[in-house]
């Protein structure tokens, strides 16, 4: 067996065989969105989703409205990029200043995930806080780095990106119907929204018993709308038991998940689940998130139409901003802490 670099293993309990059923009776819900279409089923498409959204905190959706040749065209040129040669590849590398870019050394909780990113904010530039301190209310621009190869690396990925940031804001007014409010109740959050894209690559892995793509997490955005490839890999844990379930792939599915932000919105109704990705000896894989962010200024807290005397605020407020920034920091090294986590905002009961 070939050595792998202590910084990438997992501790035990963490490994991709730990508490996992392949052949898995249940399965995470696929949901046909063209059938929007038919007025007489438009109500039930939104009582899967919300359903999804309670008990997995994931779910598929085919016939999404994003161009599959939009897809292609991203899938093909981001290969092209990851291709070149390291010295080409670092030449658009994230830095503390603009933290988009090239990158290959996430941590994910401390420990470092096997895989290669390429990361693009949805507005360019983007605004975000200054600094960490809460005090602090100044506000700086963070630009987007484009590689000057493949020439048409800019534009494919922005194509597709508009047409996923479309499909977001479909699935957040379906989402916030679920939740039997008002379908535009979410937008005003998103006035100068945070959003970004990642392209990761998980190259193929000597030891993938003792490495993962991406440690266990959850994500700290509002949903994520992720395009994986036919290899497979992405696993989730169940909100009943934490038994973990792989996401299957679908072709041309888009995978949806709820993250942090809207947990928080709906006071724990719907589920931010934990997810990873389990790699493989022989072939690499690739999956395109774009992950919903509120603005900087958006103070993340159980909506009031939500809370009441029977079911108080599970968490306390804070600043979607200075939470990104705090948490960014952090994904550059080894920290001797723990990063900042969603559980930390949670009311002692
Ligand atoms: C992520 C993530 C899953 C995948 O990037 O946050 O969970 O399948 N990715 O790549
Ligand atoms: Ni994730």
């Amino acid at each position: 067996m070939e050595d792998l670099d202590p910084t990438y293993i997992q501790a035990p309990e963490h490994r991709s065989d730990s508490n996992f059923i392949p052949n898995q009776p249940e399965e995470i819900p696929v949901i046909d969105l063209s059938r929007l279409d038919d007025p007489k089923d438009v109500q039930n498409v939104i009582s899967e989703i919300g359903d999804a959204c309670e008990k997995w905190g994931f779910f598929q959706v085919i016939n999404h409205g994003v161009p599959s040749d939009a897809r292609q065209r991203v899938e093909k040129t981001v290969k092209m990029f990851f291709d070149l040669p390291m010295e080409e590849k670092i030449k658009v590398k994230r830095d503390e200043v603009n933290p988009v870019g090239y990158h290959d050394g996430e941590h994910t909780k401390n420990v470092k995930d096997w895989k290669e990113v390429f990361d693009i904010y949805f507005k360019d530039p983007m605004v975000i806080p200054s600094s960490t301190a809460p005090e602090d209310e100044g506000l700086r621009l963070v630009y987007n780095k484009w590689p000057q190869s493949p020439s048409d690396f800019r534009e494919a990925c922005e194509v597709y990106a508009r047409h996923a940031e479309k499909l977001a804001f479909k699935l957040l007014e379906l989402i916030s119907l679920s939740l039997g409010l008002p379908k535009e109740r979410f937008h005003d959050y998103f006035k100068e929204q945070m959003s970004f894209f990642r392209i990761n690559r998980y190259p193929p892995c000597p030891r993938p018993d003792l490495a993962l793509g991406v440690g266990h997490h959850k994500d700290a955005d509002v949903i994520s709308l992720l395009a994986q490839d036919e290899v497979g890999g992405l696993q989730v844990s169940r909100r009943s038991d934490g038994v973990w379930f792989p996401i299957r792939p679908v072709p041309n599915a888009l995978v949806i998940n709820i993250g942090n932000c809207m947990e928080i919105w709906t006071n724990d109704k719907y589920w931010s689940a934990e997810h990873r990705v389990v790699v493989n000896t022989t072939r690499e894989r690739y999956s395109i998130p774009f992950f919903l962010l509120p603005s900087h200024d958006v103070e993340v807290k159980p909506l009031e139409e939500i809370v009441s005397p029977e079911n108080p605020p599970r968490y306390k407020g804070y600043k979607w901003g200075k939470f990104y920034v705090s948490r960014n920091r952090s994904d550059f090294r080894k920290l001797e802490i723990e990063n900042i986590q969603i559980d930390d905002f949670k009311v002692n009961t």
